[in-house]
């Protein structure tokens, strides 16, 4: 399982604090930018990260902004990602336990460091429920379908 990461310059710090974090736990990371404080946009990065989770399935995504929401906006343009902007440990379990989110966003300018890392870590230990929550994730792929 490889976590790919991405940033605009508000969540870059974050972004490399919960890199070096999934890394020191031995999960392969790829990180997508941005990798300099200067001003940039976060739909580039969010089209970045979204474009290699649709590439390699079984993959993940982590996006940070200075709120989480333009990142959340952007990423879920893109078919087949379901990004799920974290607000705290239990919302990072349900994201995966009952939406299967394959991109997690946190607002860089939001979130103390501390608290984001547990909540990766709760989203990456908890697993896909399926059941009734399958039949919702099929029919926002359908929704997806008919907007093509
Ligand atoms: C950048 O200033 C800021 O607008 C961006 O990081 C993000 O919060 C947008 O949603």
């Amino acid at each position: 399982m490889t976590l790919y990461f991405g940033s605009d310059h508000a969540g870059r710090e974050l972004k490399g604090i919960l890199l070096s974090h999934a890394k020191e736990k031995g999960i392969s990371v790829v990180d997508l930018g941005t990798d300099a404080d200067l001003s940039v946009d976060y739909p580039d990065y969010a089209q970045k990260v979204g474009d290699a989770v649709v590439g390699a399935p079984g993959s993940y995504g982590v996006l940070v902004c200075g709120t989480g929401i333009g990142m959340s906006i952007a990423a879920n343009k893109i078919h087949g990602i379901r990004a799920a902007l974290l607000y705290n440990e239990e919302t990072a379990r349900l994201a995966h336990q009952h939406n299967n989110a394959n991109i997690v966003v946190f607002g860089g300018r939001e979130v103390p460091p501390k608290e984001a890392t547990s909540w990766l870590d709760a989203f990456l230990s908890s697993t896909f429920e399926g059941g009734r929550h399958g039949r919702r994730i099929e029919k926002i792929a359908r929704i997806e379908q008919e907007h093509r």
